[in-house]
């Protein structure tokens, strides 16, 4: 298996990877949700604003994630991580973990200081994050699970609060996904 950053001549595969993943796990349109969810994000987010990586084995993409940024008015050094997907018969073998702490070290080379994201806190406790409260970081949208919203800095033992709102990129822009 292969980590590596994506290639946007892949972004018909990526998105077919997303819709696949998520219709296995949550149904069919939610699949098609975060499949276009993907779609949105890679070909409407500038290049240099988007991070994201692949699993391949056997040339195929069997894992995928991405990084957008969140910006706050007085900082602008914090990424979000989502969506992932690693595919349904490679799911539970560490893959997940491997690409997320794989996208997270390239990000920290980059100087990024803060990465948040939006999920199950028993998975993303494996791989650093914590559950942040909305006193410290204000979520871009209203929260439907408050406790799912979760940080971790790769500069300080823990996250200083910002004050102010965040700001997702467009793809995220939707109530329905907070
Ligand atoms: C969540 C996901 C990315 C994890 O990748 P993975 O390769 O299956 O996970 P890993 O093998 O690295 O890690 C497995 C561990 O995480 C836990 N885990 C896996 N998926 C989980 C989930 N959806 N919720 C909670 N825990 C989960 C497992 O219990 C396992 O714990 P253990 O090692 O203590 O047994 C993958 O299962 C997936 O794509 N799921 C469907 C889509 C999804 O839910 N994406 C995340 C939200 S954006």
């Amino acid at each position: 298996m292969n980590l590596l950053p994506y290639n946007p001549d892949d972004t018909d595969e990526i998105q077919q990877l997303f819709t696949r993943v998520f219709s296995d796990s949550e149904g069919e349109t939610e699949g098609q949700v975060i499949g276009n969810l993907v779609y949105n994000l890679m070909s409407g987010t500038k290049t240099q604003d988007l991070y994201g990586f692949v699993a391949i084995e056997n040339e195929i993409i069997i894992g995928s994630i991405f990084f957008s940024p969140l910006t706050f008015k007085s900082k602008d050094n914090a990424f979000l991580l989502s969506p992932v997907a690693i595919d349904t018969s490679h799911q539970g073998k560490g893959i997940g973990q491997k690409l997320i702490n794989y996208g997270i070290n390239h990000l920290k080379e980059k100087g990024v200081e803060l990465i948040f994201t939006y999920g199950d806190p028993m998975f993303y406790s494996k791989v650093g994050f914590s559950l942040i409260s909305e006193k410290t970081i204000k979520a871009p949208h209203a929260l439907t699970h408050p406790e799912g919203w979760l940080g971790q800095s790769l500069v300080d033992d823990e996250i200083k609060p910002i004050t102010g709102t965040s700001y997702c990129v467009n793809a995220f822009n939707k109530s329905e996904y907070w």
